[in-house]
């Protein structure tokens, strides 16, 4: 029997994580490959036991089971209409399962298999995946393994994000340790339509019928985006966009340093910005519960480059009563010397915006002046979670309060150091009249950042 499948089908299928998600756009392959992973654990592990579901019966049918009964070799395996359970020559099985509400779980409480798959991951609640993930055992030597696959969208949206996404660059296997202190290994492996050239060859404008969708579903059935929700602040964020692998920074960067301090949280980040004005957030300090002196001991230690400018809110200048000092002089006497960042959020909020703009390059890739090192988790969970106040559509919610620490910290940068038009870089050279940027000796990127009408400069406000 021959099978061709695609490059993602094969990582999914070759995944040595406990917890797999093949996640993203519609179309993928995910589905397929589910089933194409089944088959070939059966007929390589005889006698084990593996179970698919599907959120609804009506869904398995129309789906995973149909295109089962199209392409599984009756010469190895035959197909139990009633039972739904394909049965093995070699003793394997494949069940397809179900799970209507939360109690139906409890249908499997003495179950055990070897492989537990879910398809559309997200119709599912985190208890029943919690629960039937306990499932996952036996006495044989066989790998055991939980895979999933899905579309972003959906009930479980945000634990599935929060349990596979938010971890961390995907494609990588990452160890982590769960509330109740348990410690499971998961990949998230994203899948675009492009992947298919099975779909993309017989349906060629299925890609263009996606494209007809309201923005939300297009953006997580064409994208897979998985920021994606109504009231979100951020609608440019786009992880394929703004988050980039790290890489060493070059040592002639310049490197900015930004903070929102308090007790309940520190948010602090480091920006490299490179000499086409492109910014790289790429180290992040996100701690609670740390004291002035704690805080500024930490970043301290994390800080080995030679810091230009660091940028803090005003009220770090208010004085204590009872000591005469701020917090700006105690993050000083440690040697860091503060730099007041404009507290308009309104202008902040848009500065923002005006870094995370995507825009086409040159090639033809869709790009942003702005790049997250996938390492600065928190601001990458948050940025995409605030939301708009709404009293106030121009300014983020300051509820849920632990969202908007790392997002403000942004802002207090990018409202001081206002984005360079993006329309700068294919301008022709030559246009340009000094700036303070030249005093700063910012001679060698005159030419791709020459404006017409908003010079691009450092506008300092005090
Ligand atoms: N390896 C493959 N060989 C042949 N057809 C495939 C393969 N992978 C996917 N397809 C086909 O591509 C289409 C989309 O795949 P599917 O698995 O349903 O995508 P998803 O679940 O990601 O939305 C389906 O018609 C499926 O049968
Ligand atoms: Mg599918």
């Amino acid at each position: 029997m021959d099978i061709s499948i695609t490059e993602k089908q094969e990582q999914f299928i070759n995944s040595e994580a406990f917890e797999t998600l093949f996640g993203g756009a519609a179309g993928g392959g995910k589905s397929y490959g589910q089933l194409v992973d089944a088959l070939l654990y059966a007929l390589k592990y005889p006698k084990s036991k593996q179970i698919i579901f599907r959120r609804t019966f009506p869904d398995l049918e129309k789906s995973l089971i149909r295109v089962s009964l199209e392409f599984y070799p009756r010469k190895v395996a035959s197909y139990n209409t009633s039972k739904h359970i394909w049965n093995f020559k070699n003793g394997s099985i494949i069940d397809f399962g179900y799970i209507d509400s939360e109690k139906d779980v409890y249908q499997y409480q003495s179950a055990e298999y070897d492989v537990i798959r879910f398809d559309e991951l997200t119709h599912f609640t985190e208890y029943m995946y919690t629960y039937m993930i306990s499932r996952c055992r036996g006495a044989n030597p066989y790998p055991k393994r939980v895979k999933s696959s899905t579309n972003p969208g959906g009930v479980g949206h945000s634990w599935v994000k929060e349990r596979f996404i938010d971890i961390g660059e995907p494609n990588e296997i990452h160890e982590v340790t769960l509330e109740n202190g348990k410690k499971t290994t998961v990949i998230f492996i994203p899948s675009f339509v492009q992947d298919n050239m099975f779909l993309l060859d017989n349906d060629p404008d299925y890609i263009d019928r996606l494209e007809l969708l309201p923005e939300k579903e297009r953006k997580a059935l064409l994208y897979g985006d998985w920021d994606i929700f109504d009231g979100q602040f951020f609608t440019e964020f786009n992880r394929n966009i703004h988050v980039c692998t790290p890489f060493e920074i070059p040592k002639d960067w310049r490197i900015y340093r930004t903070r929102d301090y308090g007790l309940d949280m520190c948010a602090c980040y480091w920006i490299a910005m490179d000499w086409q004005m492109n910014i790289y957030i790429y180290k992040e300090l996100y701690e609670s519960n740390l004291i002035v002196s704690e805080a500024a001991k930490r970043i301290n230690d994390m800080t080995t480059e030679k810091i230009t400018t660091d940028y803090a809110p005003i009220d770090l200048w208010n004085r204590n009563r009872d000591t005469g000092k701020s917090t700006a002089d105690i993050f000083a006497e440690n040697g860091q010397f503060l730099t007041k960042a404009d507290n308009n959020r309104i202008q902040g909020w848009l500065a923002v915006h005006e870094w995370l703009k995507v825009f086409t390059d040159e090639q033809g890739q869709q790009t942003s002046k702005l790049h997250i090192f996938s390492n600065c988790k928190n601001l990458i969970r948050t940025l995409p979670a605030v939301q708009y106040d709404e009293k106030k559509p121009n300014d983020v919610a300051i509820e849920p309060h632990e969202l908007t620490h790392a997002p403000d910290a942004l802002r207090y940068f990018c409202t001081m150091w206002q984005s360079p038009m993006i329309k700068t870089l294919t301008m022709p050279k030559g246009t340009y009249t000094p700036t303070e940027l030249e005093d700063l000796g910012y001679k060698s990127i005159v030419n791709v950042t020459t404006v017409k009408n908003k010079p691009v400069s450092t506008r300092r406000r005090r």
